[in-house]
């Protein structure tokens, strides 16, 4: 299935051509736009990835139970909740990357345009390509500027990669801070540079879909602001999903929010992360449905 390449039509330029030789997942499957009724502007948005009664364990002990929803294409989706409810490890689940941990298994369908993410036929190499992450920690390789975005390029063979890496370099806005000074190694970049270059080598191979493990958490607020206008100049191309622990930083930028929190079993020796509100985040933000939802944007528990 994956040697077929049915890439859907990007809406942006530049990619077009080039995406061919990037194998890719059967998205032909892909719904019709118009399908489905989402997006808080009221337009109408295709769904990227559904998730049906996804249950996460490590070790055979639940960290996430029973998540089911819809993330929309073209949005910034925001994963919000105390630590230890499951957002890392629903993040993950998007683009297999439970996958490297040995004691996790993953229960329940995570479909991405419509095609079972863990079908028996589904590369998770090839699902990574389409579905880069960047992680909260910024994780350049220890190598020049220039190597660490035509990394993925190179490994794909993937033509142009000059070009590429420019264009990486200016979408992440990082361009003109780094133009001069390319074939230096990236460990001499602030945080702030370096988790922009981390973006830049994510969307250098031309990703479907970016999810960000709070990729701010550790920035400055100029920095933090900076990340902020690129996804959300980012969004016109990918979809976006994002983990955060900065309350704001969902209402700025997200679309929609998902609220998870950590319920206990009766006997509280088990505790696993649930999926309570998912909704347009202005609603979550300002008239959640439930009432823990209310107590934890309000800063009441937490
Ligand atoms: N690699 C792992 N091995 C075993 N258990 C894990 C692993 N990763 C996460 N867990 C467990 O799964 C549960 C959810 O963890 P997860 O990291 O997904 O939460 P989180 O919401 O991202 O928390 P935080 O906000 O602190 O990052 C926790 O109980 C955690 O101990
Ligand atoms: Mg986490």
């Amino acid at each position: 299935m994956l040697d077929k390449v049915a890439d859907k039509a990007r809406k942006s330029g530049g990619g077009a051509a080039d995406r061919t030789e990037v194998p890719a997942i059967d998205v032909s499957g892909a719904r019709e736009p118009g399908s489905n009724d989402r997006g808080s502007s009221g337009t109408r948005r295709e769904t990227i990835f559904e998730l049906k009664d996804v249950t996460v364990s490590y070790g055979g002990h639940p960290a996430i139970k029973g998540v089911s929803m819809e993330i929309a294409e073209n949005e910034i989706t925001a994963l919000i909740g105390p630590s230890g409810c499951g957002k890392s490890t629903l993040i993950r689940c998007l683009n297999r990357m439970n996958d490297l941990i040995p004691i996790a298994s993953v229960d329940g369908q995570c479909l991405y345009h419509g095609q079972d993410l863990y079908g028996p036929d589904v590369d998770p190499v090839e699902v990574r390509k389409r579905i880069g992450m960047v992680f909260q920690k910024p994780n350049p390789f220890p190598k020049p500027i220039r190597d660490n975005v035509a990394f993925g390029p190179r490994v794909l063979g993937l033509e142009d990669v000059d070009e590429r890496v420019e264009r990486a370099l200016r979408r992440a806005a990082l361009w003109d801070e780094v133009k001069d000074r390319l074939d230096e190694n990236a460990y001499g970049m602030s945080g702030g540079q370096q988790q922009r270059l981390c973006i830049a080598r994510a969307i250098a191979v031309d990703p479907d879909v970016i999810l960000m493990d709070e990729p701010a958490s550790a920035l400055d607020p100029i920095s933090t602001g900076k990340i902020e206008d690129l996804m959300l100049e980012l969004k016109e191309e990918y979809s976006i999903v994002i983990v955060t622990h900065n309350m704001q930083q969902a209402a700025r930028v997200s679309d929609r929010t998902a609220f998870l929190i950590v319920e206990l079993s009766a006997s509280e020796k088990e505790r696993w992360g649930q999926l309570v509100e998912f909704d347009e985040t202005e609603k979550i933000f300002t008239n959640p449905s439930d009432k823990r939802t209310e107590d934890y944007v309000t800063g009441k528990v937490g």
